[in-house]
């Protein structure tokens, strides 16, 4: 890996979806599995076409399910980079749903962690980040949000190390 590299703006990544009756929970509502699959897909995009890459899922550093999402619901996922590491990128995404009047309710909120990899499939850099206006929030939240998933993934194998012994 060099030293230098090129650095680039964010582009959100918008998909659509019309939530059909076999993706509902036996409450009726969006299985959660399903929701996080677009999250998932749409993230994967989003870093793709950052770093010019093929990309994988690391982690899942956080996600909410704030609202249900109902069968018939046309919902919107954003996915955005929001922040970089060396071979890593933090995509902020959310999951909204329409309802009418021109207007979202915002259900799911998540942070993910891809990771870049060359042709070997070994990690390779990607390039930084230049933030956009408004996008500053967003980065900070993210660098919260994975010293928080850090000390829970120090605290879970405590935990487990713990258990072993036992
Ligand atoms: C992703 C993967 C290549 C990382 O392997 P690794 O040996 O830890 O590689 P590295 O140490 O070079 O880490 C690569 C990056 O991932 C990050 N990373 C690795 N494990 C992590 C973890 N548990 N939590 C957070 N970040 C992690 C590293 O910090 C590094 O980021 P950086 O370069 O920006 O600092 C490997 O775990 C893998 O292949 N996992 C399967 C991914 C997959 O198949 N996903 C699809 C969904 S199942």
């Amino acid at each position: 890996m060099t030293d230098t590299r090129p650095s680039k703006h964010a582009e959100e990544m918008i998909n659509w979806n019309l939530v059909f009756p076999n993706q509902a929970n036996p409450s009726g509502n969006m299985f959660g599995g399903d929701v996080m699959a677009i999250i998932d897909t749409t993230a994967a995009m989003a870093a793709k076409r950052f770093s010019e890459t093929q990309v994988s899922t690391v982690t899942v550093e956080a996600v909410h399910f704030a609202k249900p999402i109902g069968v018939g619901d046309n919902i919107k996922t954003t996915a955005k980079i929001v922040d970089v590491g060396n071979t890593s990128m933090i995509i902020k995404a959310d999951v909204y749903r329409d309802i009418g009047a021109n207007q979202l309710e915002k259900c799911v909120s998540a942070f993910l962690k891809f990771v870049a990899f060359d042709n070997q499939r070994k990690p390779t850099r990607v390039p930084e980040l230049k933030l956009a206006p408004g996008d500053e929030q967003a980065n900070r939240l993210a660098q919260e949000v994975t010293r928080a998933a850090i000390a829970r993934q120090k605290a879970f194998e405590k935990i487990m190390a713990e258990q072993v012994q036992i």
